[in-house]
């Protein structure tokens, strides 16, 4: 596939992140589990939540879109595909719990993808173990991030707490391919403009 074959493919899948159904590869979590009762409240908060967990995958897969057009190297971005189709899931399982607890996905999400896009294509201009830094950083992020949405969902809500369970523990399997394939540790200071990025925007996503 040439480079701008890959681009065109990546393009498409751009389109389809933002405007349509994301496709799942995997049954959602949320089928183990039986709807609960809970509050208009308790809906209203755990739709924001996932709100805030569809915007994180649909800037998940602008990153590995991102990879995916400047990985040289061609093992890493087999495995980086595999991590992708993954992230696929999360997008189609949380845009689906948000429907089933009537919620919207954010207004904002081709803002949020754009941004997204070009971080991972400035991290993949600094080559691949850059790259995959970005990438590990992120997954960690996101898989701290998660396990705070663990204790602040609804306890009776174990539709959305198997998806988000389920969601957790694959990110914390892409942050260690990431490392296995040789991504570099970041220093502390771009760790932290990092986290106040993501900070930013969780709390306007948890909104709009
Ligand atoms: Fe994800
Ligand atoms: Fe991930």
């Amino acid at each position: 596939m040439t480079c701008i074959d890959r681009f065109i493919t990546q393009f498409d899948h751009a389109l389809r992140t933002v405007a349509g159904p994301a496709r799942a590869s995997r049954p959602s979590p949320a089928a183990r589990a039986a709807e609960a009762g809970l509050s208009p409240a308790e809906r209203a908060h755990a739709a924001a939540l996932m709100r805030v967990n569809h915007v994180g995958e649909v800037c998940a897969q602008a990153l590995y879109q991102g990879q995916a057009i400047t990985a040289r190297d061609r093992a890493a971005r087999g495995e980086l595909e595999r991590a992708a189709r993954e992230e696929e899931d999360h997008l189609a399982w949380s845009a689906e719990r948000i429907g089933e607890l009537g919620g919207r996905p954010s207004l904002l999400n081709p803002l949020w993808y754009a941004g997204s896009l070009a971080m991972g294509i400035a991290a993949g201009a600094l080559g691949d173990k850059w790259n995959l830094a970005f990438l590990a950083e992120t997954e960690r992020q996101v898989e701290e991030h998660l396990a705070g949405h663990l204790d602040a969902l609804p306890e009776a809500d174990s539709r959305t707490r198997a998806v988000v369970e389920t969601m957790r523990a694959d990110e914390a399997r892409h942050r260690d391919t990431a490392i296995a394939l040789g991504a570099a540790e970041f220093p502390q200071p771009v760790k932290r403009a990092m986290r106040l990025a993501a900070k930013v925007m969780t709390t306007i996503a948890y909104r709009i």
